[in-house]
C-alpha cells in the first residue's frame, strides 16, 4: 500500500496543495463552510485576518474549536449555521472555502448560491469534494456506491455536472481538477461504519461495472479507488 495515498481530511499535502492555490493574505477574512473537524479553518487562520467556520452540526463545531485551541489558534468564529440559508449579509467574505461538504448538500444550486451570495466581488472560491468520473455509469454507480458506504451521502458531482452548476453563478474559474485516490480497505468502510451487506453490495456493483469504467475504478480486497475535483474560482 505504500504508493497509495490513505487520505484523511486534515491530509497536510491537501490542505498546503489549497493553500498555495488560494494565496490568502494576512487582511483576508474567510468563510469556512462545513468546518467539521476544523482542518480548513485553522489551515486559513494561520494566514488570514479572520475564519467564520460554520456547521450545521454543534458536535462538529465544538470538535473544531477544540483542535483550534489545541493550535493555539485564536481569529477563528464558530456558528452553528445552514449553508443552505446563511445568516450572513451580502459580498462579507475575501475568501469563501468548503472541503469535503458539498456531496452532503440537499439543495446544492441554493447551498453554491449562499457560498457566493457572502463573497465579495474579487473573491476566492475554493472546494474539495469527492467526485465522479465524466459519464453517466460513474455518475449513477459511483454514487450508489457512496451512498451504500455513508447514508448521509447525496451527490459526488463529476466535472462535467460541476461545470453546469457553476455556469449558475458569475465566477471566473482559475483552476481545477479531478484526482485520483486510492484508499485502504477496510479502513473506508470501517470510517463511516458500513455494514457488511453494503460493502458486498459495493463490490458487486465494481464487479459489474463496464469495462471501460473498471479502468478508472480499478479495486482490490484491500483497496478502492474514487476521485475528488478541486476548484479555485474568483467572483466577478
Ligand atoms: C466531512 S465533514 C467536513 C470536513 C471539513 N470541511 C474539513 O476540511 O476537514 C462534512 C461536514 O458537513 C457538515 N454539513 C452537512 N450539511 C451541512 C449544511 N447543510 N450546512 C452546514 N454544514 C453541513 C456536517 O455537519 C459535517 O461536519
Amino acid at each position: 500500500m505504500d504508493n497509495r495515498l490513505s487520505a484523511t481530511h486534515g491530509n497536510p499535502v491537501d490542505l498546503e496543495r489549497m493553500i498555495n492555490l488560494i494565496k490568502p493574505t494576512s487582511d483576508d477574512i474567510a468563510l469556512d463552510v462545513a468546518t467539521g473537524g476544523g482542518h480548513t479553518a485553522i489551515s486559513l487562520a494561520k494566514y488570514v485576518n479572520q475564519v467564520v467556520a460554520i456547521d450545521i452540526t454543534p458536535e462538529m463545531l465544538a470538535e473544531a474549536k477544540v483542535a483550534s485551541s489545541q493550535e493555539d489558534i485564536s481569529n477563528i468564529t464558530f456558528r452553528a449555521e445552514d449553508v443552505h440559508n446563511l445568516n450572513i449579509p451580502d459580498n462579507q467574505f475575501d475568501i469563501v472555502a468548503s472541503r469535503f461538504a458539498v456531496h452532503h448538500f440537499s439543495d446544492v444550486n441554493r447551498a453554491l448560491g449562499e457560498m457566493y451570495r457572502v463573497l465579495k466581488p474579487g473573491g476566492k472560491f475554493y472546494i474539495l469534494d469527492c467526485s465522479v468520473f465524466d459519464g453517466e455509469e460513474s455518475e449513477s454507480e459511483i454514487n450508489r456506491i457512496e451512498l451504500l458506504r455513508d447514508s448521509s451521502h447525496k451527490c459526488s458531482y463529476s466535472p462535467r455536472l460541476w461545470q453546469q452548476l457553476l455556469k449558475e453563478l458569475s465566477l471566473t474559474l482559475d483552476h481545477t481538477s479531478l484526482i485520483i485516490e486510492q484508499y485502504e480497505l477496510p479502513r473506508w468502510f470501517d470510517r463511516m461504519g458500513t455494514d457488511q451487506t453494503s460493502r458486498e453490495e459495493i463490490f458487486r456493483i465494481l464487479d459489474s461495472l463496464s469495462s471501460a469504467c473498471k479502468i478508472r475504478y480499478p479495486f482490490g480486497d484491500d483497496y478502492i479507488t474514487t476521485y475528488r475535483f478541486e476548484i479555485l474560482a474568483t467572483k466577478n
